[in-house]
């Protein structure tokens, strides 16, 4: 029925939210017209012109169509998001609406698992630790290096075993870790060790490994409590969405050495992280570069440029969310 009522759609019919991929924005502006949502006071002029004409917008992970945003475009039909997660748009006010999400799964999951392990396999080991402490040329004068953790035979937590989580516990078998995870629900099949809650997986491991989508479902689902769990001894990797930490909870715990370190791709306020972090030499700090591969990233674009062609060709999405 959404392809018998889809009337033909182009240029400034399609917005760009934010920032997004180049060759996404590329492709926007040369071959379709789209137009781009101004930053600042020039925001609110643009939308009283134009907010009624916009049925796709296409956006990113880390600058959706938010609610206020969403509420100004009474003739949104379609998001079209680059990335995998898209916590940043307003998902409850699209499923009223009946508007639908599409990202871009698969294609970065080995990337995100990857990261997730250059992480793991860091923090643990301190690699870029001992290289700032060889850089500043202190391997003269201090022989021998403090210790690090060994980070093979390991219990190591997922948190959220979807995709990218599946991938980060297959790489981490190799490791001789044993897995144990956390899910809304049981994994059928995954054959790793459910826990029942974030509390309780925190508890049985050693590492915890955030994988689970960002969003008000998950909203610091790893507070204070669960850092308890894991204890003095205990390591946090996060590759999802700072979101899913209490991270002043997280920067006490690291200050106060109730945690023994912290591998973080994301960060609750991006750009921003806190400067208590930056002091930290158990802590490993990367700017959300999680899929950021030049492969990665090209398959992202032309997934979600797929998912645009579909939607103005018949009104169907190639990986809709949901
Ligand atoms: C994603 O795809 O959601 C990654 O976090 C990159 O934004």
């Amino acid at each position: 029925a959404q392809a018998e009522n889809h009337t033909a759609i182009s240029g400034k019919q399609i917005l760009q939210v934010g920032p997004v991929n180049p060759t996404v924005a590329a492709a926007l502006a040369d071959e379709f017209g789209a137009a781009r949502l101004p930053d600042g006071p020039e925001r609110t002029e643009f939308l009283q012109r134009h907010a009624d004409g916009v049925r796709v917008a296409v956006c990113s992970g880390r600058f959706g169509v938010d609610s206020d945003l969403m509420r100004q475009l009474p003739n949104l039909e379609a998001i079209v998001n680059f990335g995998v997660g898209y916590d940043a748009t307003d998902v409850a006010q699209a499923n009223e609406r009946g508007i639908p999400i599409s990202n871009t799964p698969d294609v970065l999951t080995d990337c995100v698992a990857d990261t997730a392990l250059a992480l793991y396999l860091d923090v643990l080991r301190q690699t870029t630790a001992a290289d700032r402490f060889v850089r500043r040329g202190e391997w003269e004068s201090t022989p021998s290096y403090p210790l690090a953790t060994r980070a093979s035979s390991k219990k190591v937590g997922i948190l959220g075993l979807g995709r990218i989580g599946k991938a980060i516990a297959k790489r981490l078998e190799a490791f001789g870790c044993e897995i144990h995870y956390h899910n809304r629900r049981p994994v059928e099949g995954s054959g790793y060790t459910y826990q029942a809650s974030p509390t309780e997986l925190a508890e049985a491991v050693d590492v915890l490994v955030i994988a689970a989508a960002g969003g008000p479902e998950t909203a610091n689902l790893v507070d204070a409590a669960v850092l308890a769990k894991l204890g003095p001894e205990g390591y946090l990797v996060n590759i999802a969405r700072g979101t899913v930490v209490d991270e002043e909870a997280l920067v006490s715990a690291l200050t106060e050495g109730r945690l023994a370190g912290a591998g973080l791709d994301v960060f609750a306020s991006e750009p921003h992280v806190p400067a208590e972090l930056m002091e930290l030499e158990n802590v490993v700090l990367l700017p959300h570069v999680g899929s950021g591969t030049r492969e990665t990233r090209a398959d992202m674009a032309a997934l979600t440029l797929e998912n645009l062609r579909s939607y103005l060709r018949d009104a169907s999405l190639v990986t809709p969310v949901g």
